[in-house]
C-alpha cells in the first residue's frame, strides 16, 4: 500500500511519530512536506496530498495540522477525496467500513503518538465493507461532488 502524507508546521512534531508506525510496518510512503517549523498554510500540503490519491498515484492519505481540521477542510475540496477527521479509533475504523474513506486527518495538537498509531492502525488495515447501502451513500456523495465541481 502506497502511502502519501503531509502537514503543516504545526503537524512537524507529530509526523515523524507517524513516520516511525510507516516504516517500523513495512509501508510504502512518500512525505509531501512541510519539512520544518517555519509557517506556512496547511492548504498547500493537503492540496498536494488529496491530488496524490486523487490521481491513484497513493492508496491513501494522511494529513497532520494543529486540530486537523483545516487539512481536513482542503482535502474534501479534492475530487475523489474522502477524508476523515479522527481522533479516536472507533472513528477511524468506522468511516473506512461505512464510507471507504481514503485520506484520514487528525491534529497534532489534540492528540499524542500513541493514540494516533492506533488511529492509523484502524485506517489502514480496516477495508471498506463494501454493503450496497454504504456504496449507495458513496455513489451519491460523487454525484453531489459531480454536480457542484464542474
Ligand atoms: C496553524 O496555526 C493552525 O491553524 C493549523 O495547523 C490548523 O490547526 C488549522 O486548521
Amino acid at each position: 500500500m502506497k502511502i502519501a502524507i503531509g502537514c503543516d508546521h504545526a503537524g512537524i512534531n507529530l509526523k515523524p511519530e507517524l513516520i516511525k508506525y510507516l516504516e517500523k510496518n513495512g509501508y510504502d510512503y512518500t512525505d509531501f512536506g512541510c519539512y520544518d517549523t517555519a509557517s506556512v498554510d496547511y492548504n498547500d500540503y493537503a492540496e498536494k496530498v488529496a491530488e496524490a490519491v486523487s490521481k491513484n498515484e497513493y492508496d491513501k492519505g494522511i494529513l497532520i495540522c494543529g486540530t486537523g481540521i483545516g487539512v481536513s477542510i482542503v482535502a474534501n475540496k479534492i475530487k475523489g477525496i474522502r477524508c476523515a477527521h479522527c481522533h479516536d479509533v472507533f472513528s477511524a475504523k468506522m468511516t473506512r467500513l461505512h464510507n471507504d474513506a481514503n485520506v484520514l486527518a487528525f491534529g497534532e495538537r489534540v492528540i499524542g503518538k500513541g493514540l494516533m498509531s492506533e488511529i492509523v492502525e484502524a485506517f489502514l488495515n480496516t477495508p471498506f465493507s463494501g454493503e450496497e447501502k454504504h456504496l449507495r451513500r458513496i455513489n451519491k456523495i460523487k454525484a453531489l461532488e459531480d454536480k457542484n465541481f464542474k
